[in-house]
Parts: structure tokens; sequence; C-alpha cells
């Protein structure tokens, strides 16, 4: 009786339009109130983001804690870590997998240099330096994930920690995103100032052309990746429906953290259910959602390799983390947008519009600009899960 009374209350909305993908925008959207807003975000999920000092915990603890708060593939946070004295072993937990839609892992190995790079700032918050002793990557990556070893040096920050109050800013923005007047060129500068790495580079698509081109690459790519099941099903296996479940889970995305309006998010953490997952409104909401923001995206930026090895995948995410943390300290928001990337024939025209070579490796696809207003936080796991 009770499931009867569910479904035909979630039926009604699905009819009436209401409920609408992973991150969809319908009319009311501009409603004042904000349903994230609401929520104050207590508890575990969010103990790390708030915790910005040390604390109790020992220089090692607090810099791994850092490096759980970088962006991830769908918040997988596909990472462990070892304490060995000064030393701290970095690998990628290859169980947190995205299947399908990262066949070849390389999104993890970014997600695990997404961590290393937040180490690095924390480490100089606290007056060390974080020396990369080795990347072990492509040698240990797939016998038991060990991607770097790190150290600490004592005393030997360098500048001063710029980017420290960013690392528990950072958010990715999935909202459509404005130019700022002139201001967007100088993020891009402040960009091209960061340190790449031997093998990384960026590209940035500058004419109108280029940013229909972009968008016409998204769009196919979304459409191919949802009507792939084993993509989109892998997926949809990190999409949490309510936010207590996603609380719980410390991982993984949910609408929370999405341009839907209030009433969307709340429709869907009431009536959702995970058959929906794969309905068609769930689909069409994300295949609007990139349409929508692709098409507000002031800079477009693709980070790439030039060879093909994990180190240089794992190198792309210390990139990718730096630029989110540039653009926070700025006041600027970030959004990588991937489908394409993982999507064969759709990376070969990225290579084309952003003019690669055809060995280049795209990797990360990424949108960044202005946003009206901050979305809720993601989640995360408690720190002792994460230390071997
Ligand atoms: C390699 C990589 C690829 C990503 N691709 C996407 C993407 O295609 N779409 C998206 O909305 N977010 C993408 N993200 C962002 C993650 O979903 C996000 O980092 C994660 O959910 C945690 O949220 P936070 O960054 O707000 O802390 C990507 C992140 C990484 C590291």
């Amino acid at each position: 009786m009770e499931t009867h009374g569910k479904l035909s209350r979630r039926r009604l909305l699905v009819r009436s339009g209401m409920v609408v993908g992973g991150a969809a925008v319908v009319a009311g959207a501009g409603l004042p109130v904000a349903y994230h807003l609401h929520h104050r975000e207590v508890g575990p999920a969010y103990a790390a983001r708030k915790q910005t000092a040390k604390g109790t915990l020992t220089d090692a603890e607090y810099i791994i804690q850092c490096g759980t708060l970088a962006a991830s593939p769908h918040n997988t946070q596909p990472w462990k870590f070892s304490i060995d004295g000064a030393r701290i072993l970095v690998f990628a937990d290859r169980a947190r997998h995205l299947g399908a839609a990262d066949p070849e892992r390389r999104m993890m190995l970014s997600g695990v240099g997404c961590a290393i790079e937040n180490m690095a700032v924390a480490a100089e918050a606290l007056g060390h330096r974080l020396a990369v002793d080795a990347l072990h990557a492509d040698e240990r990556f797939e016998r038991d994930g060990l991607c770097a070893t790190v150290r600490l040096v004592p005393g030997a920050a360098g500048a001063t920690p710029l980017f420290f109050p960013a690392l528990f800013e950072r958010q990715t923005t999935r909202l459509p995103f404005s130019g700022g007047g002139g201001a967007i060129e100088a993020l891009r500068q402040a960009f091209a100032r960061q340190p790449l790495f031997p093998g990384v580079e960026v590209a940035y698509a500058v004419s109108a052309a280029d940013h229909a081109g972009v968008d016409q690459i998204n769009l196919d790519a979304v459409q191919g990746f949802v009507t792939d099941r084993a993509q989109y099903d892998a997926g949809m296996e990190w999409y949490r429906i309510t936010r207590a479940e996603w609380e719980q889970a410390g991982d993984g995305i949910a609408i929370f953290t999405s341009d839907a309006p209030w009433f969307i998010k709340t429709a869907v953490e009431l009536f959702v259910t995970p058959d929906d997952l794969d309905g068609p409104d769930f689909i069409q909401g994300e295949i609007d959602h990139v349409a929508r923001v692709s098409a507000a995206t002031p800079l477009w930026g693709l980070i790439y390799g030039t060879q093909p090895t994990n180190t240089t995948r794992l190198l792309a995410g210390r990139v990718l983390e730096r630029f989110y943390l540039e653009a926070t300290r700025l006041g600027f928001a970030l959004h990588p947008l991937n489908y394409a990337v993982e999507r064969p024939a759709e990376a070969a025209r990225l290579r084309t519009r952003f003019g690669l070579k055809a060995t280049d490796e795209p990797l990360v696809l990424f949108r960044a600009g202005r946003a009206a207003e901050r979305l809720g936080n993601s989640v995360r796991r408690p720190l002792q899960t994460v230390i071997l």
C-alpha cells in the first residue's frame, strides 16, 4: 500500500515534468528558496572541510585529511595512504572505480593526483615542503595501486601558502557561468602561471567557433554516454538518492550539489526510487544539464598528456586541482565535464578542436567562469577509513 502511494505520487511528478534528471532545471528555477541553504552541513561527512587547523592530528594525518578534500571522479575518493615516519605512501584504492565509465582508470589516477596536490598545499601551510620522492603508478598501479612516495621536509616551505584557505572552499560548481567582463582572460593568465609537469599540457578554446564546437562535442558525448548502458549504469553506482544515504556513505554524487531548484531536490529525496535512476527522466535531465551549462561557459580548458602513461594521468590531476584552487582563490568557479574525454569518438574530436596531436591524450575537459551562487558541499569519508 505504502509503495503504491509513493509510486503514484512519483508518477504524478514525473508526468507533470517535475522529476527531471540528475541535475535539471525546470520552470521556477529562480525561486528564491535554495534548498541547500537550509541544510546545515553538520556531522562526520563534512568534518574534514571544517577542520581548518591541525588540532590533535599529527602533521601527516592532517596533510592526508586535506588530501581527501580534493576532487575525484564521481566523488569516488579512490585513494588510501600509509604513514611511515616522515614518508607517506599514496595508493589508488582500485576497488573504488567507475567501471566502464573510466575503463582505463585514467580519471581514477587523476583523482589521486588531485589529492597529492592538496597534500602539497597543506604541507606548506604547516611549514613543510612535500617532496615527491617517487612516482610508481606505471609499475605498481596494476599490482597494488601504489602511485607515489612523498616525504615531509620540515621547515622547507617555499612561498606563503596562498592556496591553503581554498582547500576548504573549493567545490565543483555545476552552474551556468558568466565571464565577469574581461576577468575571464585574467583567470586564463592565472592558470598559465601555474606550474605544469613533464608530459602535461593545457589548451584553451578561444574563438566562438571553438566554443560552439565544444558544445556540440559535449552534447554528442553525453547522449552517447547515457545510451551506453555499461557506462551509464557504472556511473549511477555512485549516485546517492537521499541526503541521509549520501552522508552515511560519505562518498558518491547526489542531486544536492547540482543546479536543480529546491523543489526538485525535495522531490528526488522523497519520491525517486533506484529504478528511476536509469529511467527517461533522469537521463533527459542529465542531457539538458550538460547542454545548459556547456552553453554558459566563458572559458574551456583541456588538460592533456603528451604520453599515455599512468604517471602523466596522475600529474594531470595535480594540475586540475591547482586550477580549482587558483579559481577558488580568485573568486571563480570550475567544473570538469569529462563525458567527451571518456568517449573515444568525441575524444578524437576534442583533439582536433583544441589543436592536439593524434598521439596526445585528452585527460580533463573543464569549464570555468563566475558563478552567481555557491552550491552545497560534497561529502567525505572519515580519515580513519583511508589510512592503512
Ligand atoms: C578526473 C575528474 C573528472 C571529473 N569529471 C566530472 C564530470 O564529468 N562532471 C562533473 O559534474 N564533475 C566531474 N568531476 C568532479 C567530481 O564529481 C567532484 O570532484 C566530486 O563529486 C567531489 O565534489 P567536489 O569537487 O565539489 O568536492 C570530475 C573530477 C575529476 C577529478
